[in-house]
């Protein structure tokens, strides 16, 4: 098994001497398992025959861009659509400039601009030709659009001039073709991250609560961070007024005992991570209807602490996630209270950041922290929340890779 076995390949036969290797790049392609449709253009005809292409790739060679039995049978833009990818090879000055600039005039450059795959070329032409700043610029812009280069090699030519300009061996752009079908190993993939976020809202009766300023903008950055890094990620969330960040599963929560129930449901977990600013108290005594103004007497609330859902987490003898993070909203000896924090809570490492009135951290869009661990601290300069987030998911990524390669 490759990584080419059960996939479809388009291929565009430019018209260039190089053509002839396309037949050797069918074969091996196909050898792989991989099965590959082919356009030629009205010059490649010129250099190797349809009737060729056919019998390797075992199916019609589609070259016109008006052909009614084609559309009939696979219209051309079904036809780049149902590839995995697309490889221009030979990929010649002509097709790499009208590449760049979008043109769509025949069924090679229409189904180009049609897709939305991967796309491999492997460019061969003359040196001169390969050198010349147009062609520079066009492959430039190429390379901006994601579009994958593979070669030219140097060496002499079918022209009789060396230089830059002879097209990739089949073997070469059969190893660029597996490396663009191979999904990326994310640092995180297969790993389940649980994060906090947002204020909890602690009802005083059905109609009225208490809360706080959280926005809930590192959480769900920290959930950001954590999808584009491969993790399953679960963002158990207090109301706040934030888009739902795409790939994570959110859960809606609005009291601490909710947070902590949710939390407890999504156990194991890799990595958890507590940003919430979880109330400390709530009414004992919420009224299951609204409290009335009644002759200027005001209520009582009597409160009661709420659970530690942080420490409770971290303080677990089974399903303990391998990492717990808590995060200390301080306005004074931040880095102090963050020291005696980790070990009161139990967790393996603490956030801290200054929410003084002046930081503008509260729902502000940057954050300061400090990032304390048992072995030392780390102060980060200011950075956006979604920094962060992104430098902190990469931290416990790598200490995860470190903790499970040891146990
Ligand atoms: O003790 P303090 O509230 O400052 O601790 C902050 C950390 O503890 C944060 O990570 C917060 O999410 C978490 N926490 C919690 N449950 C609570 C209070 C705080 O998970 N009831």
């Amino acid at each position: 098994m490759t990584n080419l076995s059960g996939k479809s390949v388009l291929l565009i036969i430019g018209g260039g001497i190089a053509a002839y290797k396309s037949l050797e790049l069918i074969r091996l392609l196909r050898g792989k398992g991989c099965a590959v449709n082919a356009i030629m253009t009205r010059a490649a005809e010129e250099f190797v025959t349809p009737l060729s292409v056919a019998c390797l790739t075992g199916r019609k060679v589609h070259n016109a861009l008006f052909n009614l039995t084609d559309e009939i049978e696979m219209g051309h833009i079904e036809l780049s659509r149902s590839a995995d990818l697309l490889v221009v090879a030979p990929a010649t000055a002509d097709l790499l400039a009208k590449m760049a600039t979008g043109q769509a005039d025949d069924l090679a450059s229409t189904a180009l601009l049609a897709t939305d795959k991967a796309v491999v070329v492997a460019p061969a032409m003359n040196v001169r030709m390969w050198t010349h700043a147009a062609t520079q610029r066009n492959v430039e812009t190429l390379r901006r659009d994601a579009i994958q280069i593979v070669g030219p090699n140097e060496g002499e030519m079918a022209c009789g001039e060396f230089g830059p300009g002879r097209m990739a061996e089949p073997i070469e752009i059969a190893a660029a073709i597996e490396a663009a079908l191979t999904p990326a190993v994310l640092p995180l993939s297969g790993k389940k991250v649980l994060i906090t976020a947002g204020p909890t809202r602690e009802p005083i009766d059905p109609v009225r609560f208490i809360s706080n300023h959280s926005s809930g903008k590192q959480g769900y950055a920290l959930a950001e961070a954590a999808v584009a890094m491969g993790a399953e990620t679960v963002l158990v969330s207090g109301p706040v007024n934030l888009p739902l960040p795409p790939g994570a599963q959110v859960m809606p929560v609005e009291s601490a005992e909710q947070m902590l129930k949710a939390c407890e449901g999504e156990l194991p977990c890799d990595i958890a991570i507590f940003a919430a600013a979880v109330a400390d108290w709530r009414v004992a005594n919420a009224a299951a209807e609204k409290i009335k103004k009644d002759n200027g007497r005001i209520p009582a609330l009597a409160m009661v602490e709420n659970p530690d859902i942080l420490k409770t987490i971290a303080q677990r003898k089974d399903k303990r996630p391998a990492i717990v993070v808590g995060f200390a909203a301080e306005t004074e000896r931040v880095a102090e209270h963050a020291r005696e924090k980790l070990a009161r809570k139990g967790c393996d490492m603490i956030i801290a950041n200054d929410v003084s009135a002046t930081t503008g951290v509260f729902g502000g869009d940057n954050n300061k922290v400090h990032v304390i661990t048992p072995l030392g601290a780390e102060i980060w300069p200011e950075m956006s929340k979604r920094d962060v987030a992104r430098k902190l998911m990469e931290k416990l990524a790598h200490e995860l890779a470190i903790r499970q390669a040891k146990s």
